[in-house]
């Protein structure tokens, strides 16, 4: 598919240029991403790259020689013409791109490329830096320049990278890809100059690496019977799922990343997410089996026993194949959701508790401190062999591991304490790049997702280094990466869609330094990146190219303003408040809107090349709307946004609760205060409340109306109570209606009430539960 897609734009370009017969000549632009560190205008006569160009490299270098390949290879993909690659013995003439060592640029992977009327010369301390040199350059040359030279001006551009690890993890056991994609996943990787593959290979759901001396891991291990459809519904699709990797192929994918100066660093996740492996050898879990590929998604009991000493033996025996098949210096081993549940039962565990003195430990519960064990055990092993492990922020969890790196995930707090114990860290935090998050909050119109909210702009403002680290310590970030987790990411294009564009934002903050990052400056740059996407047929998200909105209501005018943009300021917005679709006839925007009434507002950008997708927003006012509220108790921290205003906005929230619609309580209930100013004729009342109780979001439980003319003394009109919600209830949107006698009242007390504590049926019974709460409509 797309190969014809791809083979069908170029011999059209081919064909423009052959019946015009000209020779053409387009222009380079070295605006690229990520942004390099100096580019330096010289003054003087462009360099003309064409098909009579050489590329040069320095004789016996095999490595530069398939990296100059790489860049006549690059070259041919946009021009259709294929330079000369020729041994530095061989050419000396004029016209080259001459590639070269030169131990005086200082960073192992930075380069300086010089372009001048007689030639290109790039060269870099190692090969790495000139493989990025060639990123440069490339990315410079216009995606699609069909038969023409491209005409270069003079330039200095000296450059190198802000961190050494600069990477983006793929989970292929929640879904799984073909060879050819994992390599298209390399190369997209390399155009964006990262330089690790996170290879999560091991999951609840589907183990994919073949193991010579277990082969049930994948026999067994690599399928399952079903996979249950959206989030956990209960229901399931029947169609068996499975698919692994074989040794062979790891090692093809290992050279290819490695020629392309990647690292591919294998994760096999212990002691937890061992569903399928347990699967295939119950012997190796807790209570013997039997046990089943997982079906669904979450977090599993299930683990593998950590006082059976056959099947710490077997994780060491799977290490052992690994190391044989991934060069890489670091192994990762996971660490990350491991409950203790079938430890705390478990005769063999407590008896290696007992026998490891893992009880005198008092800082941290014992089964943590198993959960130590098992990690700083597989540590040595690997260490032995001359490996490091990298593990998630859970192996804090008693203690760290001597030598272990830490991949800090559930936000930053956990890289932090690792870098002041001095280990090195990799920033991962779901709320900048995990990258099964939405990208927007308009969720209806995109396919489902894990959740949250995470715009190109927000991993563009990731900053990689807290400021809570002293610069001793801020050493021990050595980078930055992005996370691709797929339960939710059936196919490879899916997969792209959720990357791209937002590994550009990503390629930048791990490349670019902080002071040239400028995210306006970096959207100009967008488009003659997504050229790339478009001529490779990368299925990217478009949401940088759309109308964006930004409402505030402004309670003292008692009007909706909203403030529509897009990414290129010369576009044009069209936009209707009737519910019609915009066109070319449509208003145009020019200031911001101030809406005092109903809308159904819809606004695009009508483009000749393709316009923009909808922006669509329904604004339902009445008679609580755009009135001054006020809140007796606190929402929760984090799920505040801007306060009780969301909730008389007029704009009801989505089913993804993180996009500032709704708002989140937790221990409190919401108790509003209503100011209607003038005396107002009143007879019913409504709310709405998002249920995801996984997330341990609860429904109401209670839901009051008071009226008052004096905002003091409040008389009840109606109230409801509703059961604390079962373990078969719906996840979802719940509505609550309260009608009543016409009163009339110039302040108004809404109260809607939490559920006390989690129910007993679930994970976190006891706990406090949270209620997310959007509209109060009156009327
Ligand atoms: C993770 O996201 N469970 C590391
Ligand atoms: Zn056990």
């Amino acid at each position: 598919m797309k190969v014809l897609r791809n083979f069908f734009l170029l011999s059209t370009a081919a064909l423009m240029l052959s019946s015009c017969g000209e020779k053409k000549t387009v222009k380079a632009d070295y605006d690229v991403i990520p942004k390099p560190l100096a580019v330096n205008a010289v003054d003087g006569t462009p360099f003309l790259l064409s098909a009579r160009t050489r590329i040069v490299y320095p004789a016996g270098n095999e490595t530069l020689q398939k990296t100059a390949e790489f860049l006549s290879q690059y070259i041919a993909e946009a021009t259709g013409y294929t330079l000369r690659v020729v041994s530095s013995d061989k050419e000396k003439a004029a016209n080259n791109i001459v590639l070269s060592l030169n131990e005086n640029v200082a960073n192992a992977e930075g380069y300086k490329l010089q372009i001048a009327e007689s030639g290109i010369e790039l060269s870099g301390s190692k090969e790495a830096g000139i493989f990025y040199g060639i990123q440069t350059l490339r990315k410079s040359i216009p995606a699609t320049a069909m038969g023409a030279s491209v005409e270069m001006s003079p330039v200095t551009i000296e450059d190198a990278p802000r961190f050494s690890y600069r990477g983006m993890h793929l989970d292929v056991g929640r879904h799984f890809y073909s060879m050819d994609f994992i390599k298209e996943f390399i190369d997209m990787l390399a155009l964006h100059n990262l330089n690790r593959f996170h290879w999560h290979l091991t999951e609840d759901q589907g183990w994919r690496l073949e193991i010579k001396k277990y082969p049930k891991l994948t026999e067994i291990g690599s399928k399952r019977s079903e996979t249950v459809i959206g989030h956990n519904s209960g229901e399931y699709d029947g169609k068996p799922y499975g698919g692994f990797y074989t040794q062979e192929q790891v090692k093809e994918i290992v050279a290819y990343a490695q020629d392309r100066f990647i690292t591919v660093i294998p994760e096999i996740d212990l002691p937890g997410h061992m569903l399928a492996a347990i699967t295939s050898y119950p012997e190796f879990g807790c209570t013997g089996g039997p046990y089943e590929v997982g079906r669904e998604w979450g977090v599993f009991d299930d683990v593998i026993c950590a006082g059976n000493e056959d099947a710490m033996v077997f994780l060491e025996d799977v290490l052992s194949e690994v190391v044989e098949l991934f060069p890489s210096e670091y192994i990762h081993i996971g660490g990350d959701e491991c409950p203790k549940v079938r430890w705390e039962k478990c005769p063999k565990c407590q008896s290696r508790i007992k026998a490891e003195k893992l009880d005198l430990n008092k800082a941290h519960k014992p089964e943590e401190n198993l959960q130590s064990y098992v990690i700083s055990r597989m540590e040595r092993f690997l260490n032995e062999k001359g490996r490091q492990i990298i593990g998630w922020d859970e192996i804090l969890e008693g203690g760290l591991a001597p030598n272990a790196t830490l991949m800090s995930w559930r936000g930053m707090a956990g890289g932090i304490e690792a870098a002041k114990q001095k280990h090195d860290v990799i920033m991962t935090p779901t709320n900048y790049v995990y990258f099964d998050y939405y990208q927007t909050t308009d969720v209806e119109n995109e396919p489902i997702a894990i959740g949250g909210y995470l715009p190109v702009e927000r991993v563009y403002a990731f900053e990689p280094v807290p400021q809570e680290l002293t610069a001793e310590e801020a050493k021990y970030v050595i980078g930055a990466q992005a996370n691709v987790w797929t339960e939710y990411i059936p196919t490879s294009e899916q997969v792209e869609y959720m990357m791209l564009p937002r590994i550009a934002a990503l390629a930048e903050v791990q490349w670019t330094k902080p002071e040239l990052k400028d995210f306006q400056d970096f959207q100009s740059r967008m488009p003659q990146l997504i050229a790339f996407y478009d001529r490779n047929g990368y299925n990217y998200a478009k949401h940088m190219y759309d109308v964006t909105a930004e409402y505030t209501p402004l309670v003292e005018e008692g009007v909706l303003e909203v403030k529509l943009s897009s990414l290129n300021k010369a576009d044009v917005i069209r936009y209707t408040l009737d519910g019609t679709e915009p066109t070319e006839a449509s208003a145009v925007y020019a200031e911001p809107l101030k809406l005092k009434d109903a809308a159904q507002l819809k606004a695009a950008i009508i483009r000749a090349t393709g316009s923009s997708r909808v922006l669509s927003q329904e604004i339902n006012l009445n008679k609580a709307s755009l009135k001054p509220v006020e809140m007796k108790y606190e929402a929760a921290k984090g799920y505040t946004y801007n306060g009780a205003v969301a909730l008389i906005d007029g704009m009801k929230g989505t089913r993804n609760y993180k996009t500032g619609r709704w708002i989140g309580f937790v221990g409190n209930d919401l108790e509003l205060v209503i100011n209607l100013g003038d005396e107002t004729e009143l007879s019913s009342a409504k709310t709405s409340a998002l249920v995801e109780k996984g997330d341990w979001i609860f429904a109401p439980t209670a839901f009051e109306v008071a009226v008052s003319n004096d905002g003091v003394k409040f008389t009840n009109v109606a109230s409801e109570k509703y059961n604390v919600l079962g373990e078969k209830d719906r996840n979802g949107i719940y509505d609550y209606a309260l009608s009543f006698e016409p009163v009339k009242a110039k302040f108004v007390r809404v109260t809607v009430k939490n559920t006390p504590a989690l129910p007993t049926w679930h994970g976190g019974k006891g706990k406090n539960a949270y209620m997310f709460l959007d509209e109060i409509e009156l009327n």
